[in-house]
């Protein structure tokens, strides 16, 4: 998703913004640009197609005088190809504007403007905005985004340079994100704290129709009636370091390797006297007593943790769980009322679709949890309630850390359910609680496996096609380490429960299509063997991932991941070890670009 940074202050404002556009690299894009606000009712825009370190060297070459304000943006396109004319910023007359978001109207207001000759010289929704903005300035920079605002459709988050007010920058935002901190030298803003997290730990969200105006002496946040509002100030629990590779060779390896102080710091804080206990997180029991049934609703590999919490909800608890894409549940007229609980899982808390699923469970009546990593993002600010999980900042756009505590928050939820309704005898829940308690130490044992998985990693770096198999609780981890290898290794994979194969898919199996067979859910382990019997006869190589002893199938396995043994409810995080390890590393075989893949944003905050 693009990424937004703003700055007004004593230092020179080039630095900070491509500094800034760096650290938001992460959220995915495929071109950059600055604006500079010069004294003389001058604005200097510099962009380009292609990597932040371009639009520097590009900079450097132009030497654009020296600036105190200015504003920057990553694009991730959305209206028109890849050109540097598309690139952000945006100018008309005397605005200039970068823009996170999609305007949905845009082609009527196109259309409205061309009745005036106003005619776009790029593809893009943000430069129809940057014309109406112009077209409507009356000298008042408040007013005009006021009416602007009135007029446009859709998710948006803009910081908008005025030419006749130098060395300020007008923000203002509907679903799209921004922060904003202030300190000694200034004022900033920015799509994320990744990018600020530098120049302070406080900071505030933006509130939606509100413009925060920043100036070299602070920001001032102001409704639409020009009323100065103060902000609700948020503290970042974590540091600028925990944004930065420390040694690891990328995002993703070191976020695999943090996911034991993750889940530490995300399920031990909710234990207390051996109980689970959501009081800090002022979630009550009732929430947990009064419901029929649960809708869990999310994108992505959020939505494979969702139907780990399926499986292991309805296995343990008996109580029906049905788990529906957010892009789909928001249109799809789903089947909920005031007497379910719906669930809704993100990393972001910014994904659009998500957002908008939230809002139609809330229209619904339903009672609305989210599972969220990011403090202060629009789905955990609108949910009933919300379980933070406390990964810290995850920067590589496959997600790896956020995921494992994603799951760790639903099965803190099961055994909050378990224990309100009485589910599991004491003696049950107190093992289920012990198991969840020694997660952080299994997962430390399980990254162990890291050489094994770098060497059989080699069995997949070849094909371009390849299938996951699982049965049960593997499911699920099959659709995640299938999308993880397809997102930062580009090879097809798919994802089937492996009884299934025979019904059609096994026509795809040849001696070209490996198959990686997740296997440690033991009641269907025989029925594995035969399934991957039935594969391995048709040519294909097998890597097996399992818990289980294989000794009796010597004759099964090409290659064979042994994980740390566990209690098979909580087998889920051990083989999310395994598959992202060897994503991670058939992509760096393919000599990809595992942190930023092509195509993919960190947060898709646009439909
Ligand atoms: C995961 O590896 C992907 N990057 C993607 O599927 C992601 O999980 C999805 O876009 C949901 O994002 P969210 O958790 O921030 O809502």
């Amino acid at each position: 998703m693009c990424g937004i940074i703003g700055y007004c202050g004593s230092n020179h404002a080039t630095d900070i913004l491509l500094d800034g556009l760096s650290k938001l690299e992460y959220r995915g894009y495929d071109s950059a640009g600055i604006a500079l606000s010069q004294n003389e009712q001058r604005i200097e825009t510099i962009k380009t197609t292609g990597k932040v370190q371009e639009l520097r060297n590009k900079v450097m070459a132009l030497a654009p005088k020296n600036s105190y304000c200015g504003i920057g943006h990553t694009r991730w396109a959305t209206h028109g190809g890849v050109t540097e004319t598309n690139a952000h910023p945006h100018s008309n007359g005397s605005v200039t504007l970068i823009h996170n978001g999609i305007i949905e109207n845009y082609s009527e207001i196109a259309l409205e403007l061309a009745k005036v000759n106003k005619f776009p010289k790029s593809q893009t929704d943000t430069e129809i905005a940057a014309m109406l903005f112009s077209h409507l300035y009356n000298g008042n920079p408040l007013e005009t985004i006021e009416t602007a605002c009135a007029k446009l459709e859709g998710a948006y988050a803009f910081c908008i340079l005025f030419a006749d007010h130098p060395n300020e920058i007008y923000c203002v935002r509907n679903a799209s994100p921004l922060v904003a901190v202030e300190n000694e030298f200034g004022s900033y803003i920015a799509s994320d704290m990744t990018a600020l997290i530098e120049y302070s730990k406080d900071y505030f969200i933006v509130p939606e129709h509100h413009v925060a105006k920043l100036t070299k002496n602070g920001i001032k946040l102001l409704n639409f009636a020009g009323n100065e509002v103060k902000p609700t100030m948020l503290h970042a629990s974590w540091d600028a370091d925990s944004a930065q590779k420390n040694g690891y060779a990328h995002f993703m390896l070191k976020e695999i390797h943090e996911q034991p102080d993750s889940l530490l710091t995300t399920i031990m804080p909710r234990i207390k006297n051996g109980v689970i206990n959501f009081e800090e997180e002022q979630i009550p029991d009732s929430l947990f007593m009064n419901f029929s049934n649960i809708v869990i609703t999310a994108c992505g590999t959020a939505m494979n943790a969702g139907l780990v919490g399926k499986s292991l909800i309805e296995k343990v608890l008996r109580i029906p769980v049905s788990v529906e894409p957010a892009s789909e549940f928001r249109y799809g007229d789903p089947i909920i009322d005031d007497k379910t609980l719906v669930m809704i899982i993100s990393q972001s808390g910014e994904t659009a679709d998500s957002l908008a699923a939230l809002h139609l469970a809330k229209e619904r009546g339903s009672k609305t949890l989210a599972i969220v990593n990011v403090k202060g993002s629009s789905i955990a600010r609108e949910s009933d309630y919300v379980l933070y999980t406390h990964a810290g900042p995850e920067i590589a756009v496959a997600s790896t850390k956020a995921f494992t505590v994603q799951m760790a928050a639903l099965y803190l939820i099961c055994g909050k359910i378990a224990s309100v309704r009485n589910l599991l005898s004491q003696e049950q829940l107190h093992t289920f609680i012990e198991e969840l308690s020694s997660l952080p130490k299994v997962i430390e044992t399980a990254l162990q496996l890291e050489p094994t998985l770098k060497e059989v990693s080699s069995m997949l770096s070849e094909t371009s096609d390849c299938f996951f198999l699982g049965r049960g609780l593997d499911y699920p981890l099959a659709c995640e380490g299938s999308l993880k290898l397809k997102e930062i290794s580009y090879i097809h994979s798919e994802a089937y429960v492996a009884g299934e194969l025979k019904h059609g898919p096994i026509a795809l199996i040849t001696d070209q299509v490996p198959v990686v067979a997740i296997v440690t859910n033991t009641i269907t382990v025989p029925k594995m063997i035969s399934n991957i019997r039935e594969v391995k006869a048709r040519g294909s190589k097998i890597l097996v991932i399992t818990d289980q002893d294989m000794s009796a199938y010597p004759d099964v396995a090409d290659a064979l991941i042994e994980l740390p043994k566990t209690d098979e409810l909580f087998t889920p995080f051990t083989i999310s070890v395994a598959v992202q390890f060897l994503s991670y590393y058939v992509s760096l075989h393919r000599g990809l670009d595992v942190d930023q893949p092509r195509n993919l944003a960190k947060s898709v905050t646009v439909e």
